[in-house]
């Protein structure tokens, strides 16, 4: 017995140990030594204050290998993810439209005219996030020291860009409201919804920074 005790309280500890490891981290920070250790931690730390922390983590993973350290660049990562998942499922709509066209029967008339609203909804948000990025590429080749009102209408333009994105990913969602749908549909709520969610975590971390920098703008002035 005292020998049974001694063997497994090592492997007890040992086990412990391990399983208070993995919860404490995330797939992200599993021992992968291409992974830029002050990038992970900083994504890991910015990722915490959007709305879906998970996804953002999820939506950045592959990204922990380069060296991210700014507001900016994150906000640039995030908002590329968002307007490759958009673009994906504008063509994904493309295809589901034309299988409801080729039916065209009277019953599936209003899930395609659905379909279609919801096309340009997020082939209106890829249009706004492809802005997004532009305008932020604009932002970006200010020096960030610089306190202007160049950098404060750049930054207003991002946002504005990145919420109508937002809103018109949202309005697709809206249109399938999540209770009793068909396979089709529920693939289609998770797509959008996917684009919806990346844009708002692209949006809340930009406008972290740019808040600050607000702040700190507002405080130069007389
Ligand atoms: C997306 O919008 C553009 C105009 O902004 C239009 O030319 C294009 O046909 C639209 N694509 C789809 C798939 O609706």
């Amino acid at each position: 017995m005292a020998q049974f005790i001694n063997l497994t309280l090592p492997v007890m500890l040992l086990l412990s140990l391990f399983s208070i490891e993995a919860l404490a981290e995330p797939s992200l920070n599993r021992p992968q030594p291409r992974y830029d250790p002050q990038t992970v931690a900083y994504i890991k730390s910015s990722c915490q204050t959007t709305l879906y922390p998970d996804l953002c983590l999820r939506s950045l993973h592959r990204f922990a290998n380069s060296n991210i350290q700014s507001p900016k660049h994150l906000t640039h990562v995030v908002l590329a993810v968002s307007l490759s998942q958009a673009l994906k499922t504008r063509e994904y709509l493309v295809q589901v439209a034309k299988r409801f066209e080729a039916l065209k029967n009277s019953k599936n008339r209003r899930d395609y005219f659905v379909v279609q609203d919801c096309l340009t909804q997020i082939n209106d948000s890829a249009d706004e996030l492809g802005h997004s990025i532009k305008e932020l590429e604009r932002l970006n080749k200010i020096p960030t020291t610089l306190i202007n009102d160049d950098v404060l209408w750049h930054m207003s333009n991002v946002e504005t860009w990145m919420s109508t994105a937002l809103t018109d990913a949202s309005t697709c969602v809206d249109y399938f409201p999540g209770h009793r749908m068909s396979k089709m549909k529920a693939e289609i709520r998770g797509k959008v919804l996917n684009v919806a969610q990346v844009t708002s975590n692209a949006l809340a971390l930009f406008h972290r920074y740019a808040a600050k920098y607000r702040e700190a703008a507002q405080s130069k002035r007389p």
